[in-house]
Parts: C-alpha cells; sequence; structure tokens
C-alpha cells in the first residue's frame, strides 16, 4: 500500500516539500497539507489546520493512518510539535524543543558554538539595555551585529554602524519590544566579511547529510539594499562553496554540531540550516535554523535525484547513511514575485495570470507562496511573496535567464522582484574563469 505524508506550512517552501514529494517519490498513496495556498491545494489534499493547533494535527494524522509528518516553519517546532508527535507514537521529521533551541535562541546556539568550537563570530551576550549600551560604548568597534535573541521572523537583526545606531537598535530590540520577549536578552557579535551562503543538511541523530548549497538574496532591492525580507530569491549551487569550502563546512561546523547535540545529549532528527559566511578565514556560522530555508529549498530541491519520501522518512527514525542521493548537474534560480510594498505594507486580492502558459514545462516550476483562491475560484495574491519562479538550466546564467523570461509570463497588479537573483554567482563563476 501507498505512503501517505502530512506537510504543514502555506509558504513557497511547503509548496516545494509537495512538489517533491508528487514527483521524486515512488509509492506515494496521498499528500495532505495544512493549511496550504493555492498552488498547493492543486498538488495535494489541503486541510485547514493551523501549523500550532497540536491536537487537531494529531488526531488528523491517525485517523488518515498517516506514515510522515514535515514541519515547514520554525514556529511549530520551537513551540514542542515533534515533543508532541512523538508522545503519540507519530512519526515526525523535526527535532524535539531542545533541539530547537538552536533556532529559537540564538544565546543558546551561541554558547553551543562557543563550547565546542565551532567557528562564528565572536559574542558577548546582555540581559539589560544599560549593559549592552556600555559593551558598544566600550568597544567603539563599528560595524557590530546586534541580534535579539529569540524568534522575531528573520528581523531582529541590527548591522550598527555608529553607536547612535547601536543604541537605537537595543531600544528598539530590548525596551520598545518590537519583537516582544524574543527581545529580552540580546547577542552582540563582531562585524564578518565576506559572501553569504546556506548549507541545508538532514541529520537522523546519528548521520549528517548536507544537500546542494544555495545562496539566498534576502534584501529587497537590487544589490542586496533596502529592509530585509523572508528572502527573494535563491540560487543553487553556490560557487563561493567550492569543494575545499564544502570540506571545510563539513569538518568544522556540520560533524562538530552533530557531535555537541550527541554530547548535550539532545536527540536530533530533522533539519539543520546553515546560514554562514564565507569568510577569508573561513566559513563562520551566522545563523542556525531548524528547518528547510525559504527560498533555498525552492531552488535545491528541483536539483534532487533520489526517493524523497525515503530521505525524509529516514531522517524522521534512522538509516540516513543509507540513502542514495544526488543532484542534478543543471544549476537552479528561484525568482520571487513579491507584493508591491512588502516587506512593509501591500495590498491583497490581485488577480494572477499566465500561470496556465507555465504548466507542465520540466524545466520551470512556479511554486507558491502567498496566494489563495478568491469567490469565483480565481487565484489571488494574499501575501507579501506570491510566487517562487524557479527554472533549470545547464549553467547559473541559462538557469536564471530561463526564470525571468518565465517571470515576464506572470502578471498581477503591483508585480515586484529583484533583477539581479544569481547575479553573485554569475560574477564568482566568470571570475574564476578569468583568475
Ligand atoms: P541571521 O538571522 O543571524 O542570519 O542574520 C540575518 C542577516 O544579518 C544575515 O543573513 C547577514 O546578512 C547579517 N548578519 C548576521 N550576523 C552577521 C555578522 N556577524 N556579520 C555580518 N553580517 C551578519
Ligand atoms: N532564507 C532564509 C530563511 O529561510 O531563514
Amino acid at each position: 500500500m501507498g505512503r501517505k505524508v502530512l506537510v504543514i506550512g502555506s509558504g513557497g517552501r511547503e509548496h516545494a516539500l509537495v512538489w517533491a514529494l508528487k514527483n521524486k517519490s515512488v509509492d506515494i498513496d496521498k499528500i495532505y497539507c495544512a493549511p496550504g495556498n493555492a498552488g498547493i491545494c492543486q498538488d495535494a489534499i489541503c486541510v485547514d489546520i493551523s501549523p500550532l493547533n497540536f491536537p487537531d494535527l494529531i488526531a488528523f494524522v491517525k485517523e488518515k493512518n498517516i506514515d510522515l509528518t514535515v514541519v515547514g516553519p520554525e514556529a511549530p517546532l520551537v513551540a514542542g510539535i515533534v515533543d508532541a508527535f512523538r508522545a503519540s507514537n507519530l512519526v515526525i521529521c523535526g527535532p524535539s524543543t531542545e533541539g530547537a533551541r538552536l533556532e529559537g535562541s540564538k544565546v543558546w546556539a551561541k554558547s553551543l558554538m562557543k563550547k565546542y568550537g565551532i567557528p562564528t563570530a565572536d559574542s558577548q551576550m546582555f540581559d539589560s539595555p544599560e549593559k549592552a549600551d556600555l559593551f558598544i560604548k566600550e568597544q567603539g568597534k563599528f560595524p557590530i551585529v546586534i541580534k535579539a535573541d529569540g524568534l522575531a521572523g528573520g528581523k531582529g537583526v541590527f548591522i550598527a554602524h555608529n553607536l547612535h545606531e547601536a543604541r537605537e537598535s537595543i531600544d528598539r530590540i530590548m525596551v520598545k519590544k518590537e519583537f516582544g520577549n524574543a527581545g529580552n536578552s540580546v547577542v552582540i557579535e563582531d562585524f564578518l566579511e565576506g559572501e553569504e551562503a546556506s548549507i541545508i543538511a538532514l541529520t537522523d541523530g546519528d548521520y549528517i547529510l548536507p544537500m546542494a548549497s544555495s545562496q539566498d538574496h534576502k534584501a529587497v532591492f537590487d544589490g542586496d539594499r533596502g529592509p530585509n525580507t523572508g528572502g527573494m530569491g535563491a540560487y543553487s549551487s553556490a560557487p563561493v562553496v567550492d569543494y575545499f569550502v564544502s570540506k571545510c563546512i563539513e569538518k568544522e561546523i556540520l560533524f562538530p554540531l552533530l557531535s555537541a547535540l550527541q554530547k548535550e545529549g539532545i536527540e536530533y532528527k530533522g533539519v539543520i540550516y546553515a546560514g554562514l559566511m564565507i569568510t577569508q578565514d573561513g566559513p563562520k556560522v551566522l545563523e542556525f535554523n531548524v528547518r528547510f530555508g525559504d527560498p533555498e529549498t525552492q531552488a535545491i530541491l528541483p536539483r534532487f535525484k533520489g526517493d524523497f519520501f525515503d530521505l525524509l522518512y529516514a531522517t524522521a527514525t534512522s538509516g540516513l547513511n543509507r540513502q542514495m542521493v544526488n543532484w542534478d548537474s543543471r544549476q537552479c534560480v528561484c525568482v520571487v514575485l513579491a507584493s508591491q510594498g512588502y516587506p512593509g505594507e501591500y495590498e491583497k486580492g490581485k488577480v494572477i495570470r499566465g500561470l496556465d502558459k507555465l504548466e507542465n514545462r520540466e524545466d520551470v516550476i512556479v511554486f507558491h507562496a502567498g496566494t489563495c483562491k478568491d469567490s469565483s475560484g480565481r487565484i489571488v495574491t494574499c501575501g507579501g511573496r506570491v510566487l517562487g519562479v524557479t527554472a533549470l538550466g545547464s549553467d547559473l546564467i541559462e538557469a536564471r535567464d530561463k526564470a525571468y523570461q518565465a517571470v515576464e509570463e506572470i502578471e498581477f497588479d503591483g508585480k515586484y522582484y529583484r533583477k539581479d537573483i544569481a547575479q553573485k554567482g554569475i560574477r564568482h563563476l566568470q571570475s574564476n574563469k578569468e583568475g
């Protein structure tokens, strides 16, 4: 009998997970998604249960005899969904609340890295704004990075270029409490120079398996300018992570992290996402996340070769070391189409046209994020990040060009996107050639 799987979440990352389960797994009987979006509901059976409603999710999984649950976003992981599912003897891919502190508390993650010698920026932690202020003043070193301790939807990190900016950031985090209790403590760390990359790995607690490298584009405007967003596009692979860098990431970051979790007695069966700065002194950790990246997953999974259900099932149980995983040598680029105004205020309910022109293409996939159906059944925008237009090509240039051609086919009022996705990767390749 075929296998049944539930994906939790409603963004572009979850659409990519559903798409890979559907297209890159054999013997799948049913894919459910809670709650999903307009695109996910074309590929899976959507159920209207909130990701934080654990009792209803557990009841649903039991009722439908679901074999595996895969969690997209961090909030349910940090709130204990894995502990709740395991207490009911259900198979779920993700860390327990203890392991989820890697993302849920920057203070905890930093202290773990320090204890086990995992390379990261030097840092101090403070639980009072006065002490944080004094430290920055005494240091007198800028830029400096100030991070809210807890979950802040990717918005709790500030790079201060002078004392005034530093004080303002501390004020917003710790005094005005713009991120609520996430701002009870701050981490203040050295500014690292280099190029960023994401390494997403899976672990069953005994073995850690890195997936293909990728790079996100966090700022809203071209040239990495403007406020940070959830991510405006991604590409895989990231040329900055060459063979030597990737071996170094394994040896100095991933293997020591797994061993640290084991020594701390933390059972971890899920995703480890390392946000890295590739500096002149090698790769250093900017942050750990305990889930797949968004939009990195949209650029990675089209290149996956293997059985995706088996891979996630092995992650959630054991035997990850026996999984056969390969990566398509083609490169992949995902351009996010957002609503004008995002990450600030934006309008919703705009009709999306042209999606049908991109259906059934092997090399172009449109992942939905903030989409829903209106009362007439039309697909409309209902979020800041609306679609992830994704293309495979023989190299990054071809993948980028195909993705941007596909972007032209889709129309909605207020469509906004960055024009320079993958540009850094392409520049890297060109300078390698010249060098
Ligand atoms: P985080 O959520 O910790 O990954 O930080 C968000 C973004 O802030 C990162 O993607 C970087 O662009 C930037 N950032 C964080 N920490 C540092 C650092 N120590 N040095 C330079 N940039 C940083
Ligand atoms: N792409 C950034 C994140 O998923 O946190």
